[in-house]
């Protein structure tokens, strides 16, 4: 199975890509066929439906909890099978984002480790999920001061590179490779691995109707800070309705996206243009967000 979901990545030439800023389907079976009709009839799997509350329906998030052991392996294989791929397509000191969870995130860092890239810490993306802080299921009176595990007030992401050769220096790798670093943001500051972020907003959910849509003010600055002298190719390969190509379009960065369902890519391909007007217009508190600079 793993072959055939690779199989691009598989097939580019080895060294061709300068990073990865990418959002998989970190609980692999949430975007299997047979899931994605459930959360569409509303009928649970893996996609937990919220409870409406204040007059309003929430969207439906992943149960990631629900991964049983073998689920977790599979997850673990898949995992490793893209990050060898990753590091083969890869130039040497070329940077991977990889967004993640609470849950999962010690799973897919290490798993990505397996496979031949290197930890290089984390990524703390500041934003309230929906997920945690409730009580005790069916006991909510009985143990009415009791959350059954913390509220999601964050979302890590991994930041991983593809080894240097051996005693190369990071300036040698710049020169060579154009790679190897992160970019410092226009106003001379270095990249910050805590971002205060926001639920991506009404008027980019209204553009793309994609259960996982990471917010432009998010993502801009990643792809910004990937391509450490601003060359080269950032790749998205789970890139699901192009929020990340719309991001690196809108800050001047190449950036070639991989989407394995039809329906997401024709998405993307009308919603990515609309996205990228978005970054000449931002709102208030998107420009609170931003980077000075990038729009
Ligand atoms: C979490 S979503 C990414 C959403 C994206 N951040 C956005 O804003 O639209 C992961 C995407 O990866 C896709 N996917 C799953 N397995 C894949 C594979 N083997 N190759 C390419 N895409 C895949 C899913 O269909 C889904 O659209």
């Amino acid at each position: 199975m793993a072959k055939v979901q690779f199989e691009w990545l598989r097939r580019i030439p080895e060294n061709s890509i300068h990073a990865v800023v990418t959002d998989p389907p970190y609980g692999v079976k949430e975007y299997e066929f047979d899931q994605i009709e459930k959360r569409l009839n509303g009928q649970g799997g893996i996609w937990r439906i919220p409870p409406s509350f204040d007059g309003h329906s929430r969207a439906p998030l992943p149960r990631f909890t629900a991964l049983n052991r073998k689920e977790r392996e599979t997850l673990r294989c898949f995992f490793v099978e893209w990050a060898k791929l990753a590091t083969r397509a890869l130039r040497p000191g070329g940077h991977v984002f990889i967004a993640s969870n609470a849950f999962l995130s010690q799973l897919v860092f290490s798993a990505a480790m397996e496979g031949g890239l290197k930890f290089r810490g984390q990524l703390i993306r500041l934003v309230r999920t929906l997920r945690g802080g409730d009580r005790p299921k069916n006991a909510e009176l009985e143990f009415s001061g009791v959350s059954s595990m913390a509220r999601g007030c964050y979302e890590p992401w991994g930041i991983l590179r593809k080894p240097l050769p051996p005693k190369m220096k990071v300036s040698d790798c710049l020169r060579e490779f154009q790679t190897g670093g992160l970019r410092r943001t226009p106003d001379d500051k270095p990249f910050s691995d805590v971002v205060l972020s926001e639920r991506t907003p009404r008027k980019e959910r209204d553009i793309i109707n994609h259960p996982s849509l990471k917010p432009q003010s998010f993502l801009r600055p990643l792809v910004y800070s990937a391509l450490p002298l601003g060359e080269g190719i950032v790749c998205d390969p789970f890139m699901g309705s192009g929020s990340t190509v719309a991001a690196a379009e809108a800050v001047g960065v190449a950036c070639i996206g991989v989407e394995r369902y039809l329906n997401y890519y024709e998405m993307s391909r009308k919603g990515i243009p609309r996205l990228i007007k978005l970054a000449n217009q931002p709102d208030k508190k998107e420009e609170e967000l931003l980077f000075p600079g990038i729009r």
